[in-house]
């Protein structure tokens, strides 16, 4: 391996830019050249190779976003123009591509790869901790940081007025971030996207709370499939026990923010074991956390998502915030 591109995809995590750190300055000590390849593949498409050197990703260890921005790409859906992506990274003279991203990402990775018989390695960097066979993604912890903050702050004006707030986090389809977030706050429920809600227990529990002198109530909502689920979860509880509440939608700043120490540490190694796995040839796999230790998998191991939800932690939530 002489030359090496980059990408982040998908949406951008807090500790990507420690990866894309690890990966030039851990190439450049093995003297290959690291081409970074702006705005996923859209850019790749386009055609925005910059070739990186040590300064180029000085002082960005502690910056959330990416640096070299990210997009979400529906055109690499097509096999013509993951034909095209590869003709572009070969003319040049790119021998191999690591991918930062999501389980999207992996799979327009792995098409791409094994349809054009090109090197792939990828790097798990969202926010949502929901890809199979790594148990963590860079951005996970800096988002829960983020929203934990967030809901202390809530939690102060909620008991302030006596409110009951429903505060919205992000992960799509992912409980990860809002089972996490909901124990660390103290929430009194959370509502998850693979259960029913179930507004009889929730509007009893906030009863309980209030006879028992609790001065206000806080409900952890996974945002689904599409944020703002929030709003008629409220106007369920309006309407059928005559319980008022506010809303509280966190959305992208659980995105932004420079990226804890996890982040940092997780992403610096799995960028630098990235670069390793294409010099070792260990093609097409991903750098993974196995048992806290990080590692590789191999890349069509780690294309489907996963919800790691679990009944006892959502049983943790409640039984401490009786
Ligand atoms: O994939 C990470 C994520 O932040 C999800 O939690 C969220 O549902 C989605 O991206 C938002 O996407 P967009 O930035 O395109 O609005």
């Amino acid at each position: 391996m002489k030359k090496i591109g980059f990408l982040c995809s998908g949406g951008d995590s807090p500790g990507m830019n420690c990866a894309i750190r690890a990966i030039v300055r851990t190439a450049l000590y093995h003297n290959i050249k690291p081409v970074a390849i702006h705005q996923g593949y859209a850019g790749l498409l386009q055609g925005k190779f910059t070739p990186m050197d040590a300064s180029s990703v000085g002082n960005i260890i502690q910056r959330g976003g990416t640096i070299i921005q990210t997009s979400r790409c529906p055109e690499f859906h097509e096999k013509k123009t993951r034909k095209k992506a590869a003709e572009l990274l070969r003319k040049q003279k790119i021998e191999g591509l690591i991918v930062i991203g999501g389980d999207g990402s992996f799979n327009g990775a792995q098409l791409f790869s094994t349809e054009n018989n090109f090197p792939v390695i990828g790097i798990p960097g969202t926010i949502d901790n929901d890809i199979s066979s790594t148990e963590y993604t860079i951005g996970f912890d800096t988002a829960i940081q983020t929203a934990i903050e967030a809901v202390d702050r809530i939690r102060d004006t909620a008991s302030s007025h006596a409110r009951i707030f429903l505060v919205e986090v992000m992960g799509r389809n992912s409980s990860s971030i809002a089972m996490k977030v909901a124990v660390c706050t103290g929430a009194e429920n959370v509502i998850v996207p693979k259960i029913k809600v179930d507004y009889q227990e929730i509007a009893d529990g906030i009863n309980r709370g209030i006879s028992r002198g609790k001065t206000s109530s806080i409900i952890i909502v996974a945002e689904g499939e599409k944020e703002g689920r929030s709003y008629e979860i409220q106007k369920n509880l309006r309407e059928k026990f005559q319980l008022d509440s506010r809303v509280c939608i966190l959305g992208h700043v659980q995105r932004g923010g420079s990226p804890s120490a996890l982040d940092r540490y997780v992403a610096s190694h799995m960028g630098h074991i990235a670069v390793k796995a294409l010099i070792e040839k260990k093609f097409n796999t991903v750098a993974v956390v196995k048992n806290g230790k990080v590692t590789l998998a191999p890349l069509s191991e780690c294309l489907a998502k996963t919800d790691p939800f679990k009944e006892d932690h959502l049983l943790l939530a409640k039984i401490l915030s009786i």
